[in-house]
């Protein structure tokens, strides 16, 4: 695929290096001059004159711009058809706003971590389903396609909750660190903690009470420290925050 990237920020340089393997040819929005030349010496993209010039230039369109000004830019452009145009931007997620500012061209609404697809380890969540971009992304980590806007809307939350899920493990290293663990040792048992955990949710046939039956001993520290952040209102504190970003992205959706 000869995949133009409109916008060139961070998420764009995450999925340029995740989506290597695919052998695609990139060509990148001539805005953020220094990250668009980076990443062309790094990866050998091209970079386009103008936006207008990347789209004639495109069948397959990435959209990394700036949620809130994304449409607008996209409407100031010229589409043909044929081309296909896959937002990452994650608060738009109106299906029908964005076909009307691509006419005729066809889109794909997608939600993903960013880092994580660098690593080709971070999930894609794509709707409608049949998009050639399935493909694309497979090369960045697993992809799931979404029958219904609904259930875009609900995955969409993952983006928040997978970056407030990068703070609460600095927050949990910072706390090994304070009590006087190796920063490196620190990071690590993090990491390899989670990790392992979210290997037992994907490999488990448990069901998820189950496993967390299986993971607590009556009158363990487990237990201990679940009763502590239930208290607290840690745990219930994040059910909160995923149903504000929801409000934010389907403010329509009666919660
Ligand atoms: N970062 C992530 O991990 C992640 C994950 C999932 C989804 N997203 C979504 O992806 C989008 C991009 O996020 P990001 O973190 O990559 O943001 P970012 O680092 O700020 O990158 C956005 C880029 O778009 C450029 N831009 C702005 N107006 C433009 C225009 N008219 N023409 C061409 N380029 C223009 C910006 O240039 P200037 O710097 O010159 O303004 C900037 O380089 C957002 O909608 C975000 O919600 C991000």
């Amino acid at each position: 695929m000869k995949v133009g990237i409109l916008g060139v920020g961070n998420l764009a340089s995450y999925l340029v290096q995740g989506a290597q393997k695919g052998g695609h040819a990139f060509v990148l929005s001539p805005r953020g001059v220094e990250k668009a030349a980076e990443l062309a010496a790094r990866f050998g993209c091209e970079v386009a004159e103008s936006n207008q010039a990347l789209v004639d230039e495109c069948d397959h369109i990435l959209v990394c711009l700036p949620a809130a000004e994304g449409e607008v830019i996209l409407r100031g452009l010229v589409f043909r058809k044929g081309q296909v145009v896959c937002s990452a931007m994650a608060a738009k997620v109106k299906l029908e706003d964005l076909r009307l500012s691509v006419a005729p061209a066809e889109v794909t609404l997608s939600m993903m971590p960013g880092y994580a697809n660098a690593f080709s380890v971070g999930p894609t969540f794509l709707y409608p389903k049949g998009s050639v971009w399935a493909e694309f992304f497979a090369d960045c980590g697993p992809v799931h396609e979404l029958p219904d806007a609904h259930s875009f809307e609900t995955a969409v939350v993952f983006g928040a909750m997978s970056g407030a899920s990068v703070f609460l493990m600095r927050h949990l290293a910072a706390w090994y660190e304070a009590e006087g663990l190796n920063p490196a040792v620190a990071r690590s048992l993090v990491a390899e903690t989670l990790r392992g955990n979210a290997e037992v949710f994907l490999q488990s046939d448990k069901s998820l009470d189950a496993i967390c039956n299986g993971v607590g001993t009556p009158g363990g520290i487990t237990e201990q420290m679940v009763s502590h952040l239930r208290q607290d209102g840690a745990l219930e504190s994040w059910h909160h925050a995923m149903t504000s970003i929801l409000h934010r992205i389907a403010p329509d959706r009666k919660l």
